[in-house]
């Protein structure tokens, strides 16, 4: 029997309608969106780490607001444990939020200045105190315990996130996301904002506590070389699609998208640890009018007239793995 994958997303599809302009208004022509997301299928399993990778703008982060329920899907659907996230009854959301959690890239951004870091931790527990069976004295209690898992001092309660730096931030919003005893956390681009020797502190962090605790992490990066030491496996994303999906050491050591291998071999050496995204040649298309056939035919080395008409579906390569191209590199 195959287990429940923990998140599964059918078919997602997402435009941000944009508003339309007096000429089209007038014409009564179609409303203009930004086609952010295109039938995307994959699915994580419990325990592993699933990373997205592809440049800015490719769709990770609408991705991973759809997967936490944060926005709705223009079409298709994401399930969580087997269960729909959207349409969930109030019981259910209050549920679905406690077993699943976000970390988000700026932890100068994402914490709440005004509040003390006690209660930055403390709110989402007292949000699900009746879930955890918590009273006032469990809570702070469960606050000193996760900011020590967090390698953070429980005096650390008592001041405000300014006070800190960048690295002891992000591990506040960890410890925030962790309070609650989630089974998934998010992990938009967590350690992207930080200098590179404290990135190593956080992803060590990060291990740690998905070794004690068996979570699950879909982890968003830019950074190849994390992504082939954090993760198992791996979606590489292009302008709203996945291109090729599989474990982490085949996709990075023998691509068979066109893409990750552009990706790869815009990254001078893998082993180093860079804040700079890859960098592809040639430029994104416009996600308004996004181009006919297979999205990447306007930077692909190999294109051909077929690759300009037809959307490549993502199948199964002879190893296993998925990839959407008409063309794939043999390995
Ligand atoms: N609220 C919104 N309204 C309109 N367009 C949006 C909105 N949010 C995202 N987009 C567009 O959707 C596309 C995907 O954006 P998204 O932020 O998901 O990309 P990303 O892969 O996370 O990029 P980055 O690596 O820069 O964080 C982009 O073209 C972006 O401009
Ligand atoms: S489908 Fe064609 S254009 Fe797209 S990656 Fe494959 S060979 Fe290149
Ligand atoms: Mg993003």
């Amino acid at each position: 029997m195959t287990a429940v994958p923990i998140i599964d997303v059918r078919g997602v599809t997402k435009r941000f309608p944009l508003r339309r302009g007096v000429v089209e208004r007038l014409r009564g022509g179609r409303p203009l969106a930004v086609h952010a997301l295109r039938e995307v299928d994959f699915s994580v399993r419990r325990g592993e780490t699933f990373a997205l990778v592809g440049e800015s703008g490719c769709g990770k982060s609408t991705l991973a607001r759809i997967v936490m329920g944060l926005i709705p899907p223009s079409g298709g659907s994401v399930a969580f444990d087997g269960q729909p996230v959207e349409g969930l009854s109030r019981a259910d959301t209050l549920r679905f939020r406690r077993r699943i959690q976000m970390v988000f890239q700026n932890p100068f951004g994402s914490l709440n200045p005004r509040m003390r870091v006690g209660r930055i931790v403390g709110e989402p527990l007292h949000v699900h105190r009746a879930g955890l069976g918590l009273g006032p004295g469990g809570l702070r209690a469960r606050v000193a315990e996760v900011l020590r898992d967090c390698g953070l001092d429980p005096t650390t309660a008592e001041r405000f996130p300014h006070q800190f730096s960048g690295g002891q931030r992000q591990r506040i919003a960890i410890a925030r996301a962790l309070a609650v005893e989630p089974e998934c956390l998010v992990l938009d681009e967590p350690v992207s904002a930080l200098d590179v020797s404290i990135q190593a502190q956080i992803v060590n962090l990060l291990t740690e506590q998905q070794r004690q605790h068996g979570l699950t992490y879909l982890f968003i990066s830019h950074d190849l070389s994390l992504v082939r030491c954090f993760a198992d496996r791996v979606a590489v994303m292009y302008f709203g699609r996945i291109c090729e999906l599989g474990p982490v050491g085949s996709v990075l050591d023998r691509p068979h998208h066109h893409y990750t291998s552009g990706l790869l071999r815009a990254v001078p050496d893998i082993k180093a640890r860079s804040k700079r995204p890859a960098v592809v040649g040639g430029e994104l298309p416009n996600p308004v009018h996004p181009p006919a056939g297979c999205a990447f035919h306007t930077r692909c080395p190999a294109a051909t007239s077929r690759c300009r008409s037809e959307v490549p579906p993502l199948t199964a390569a002879p190893d296993g793995r998925l990839v959407a191209c008409h063309h794939p590199l043999r390995s």
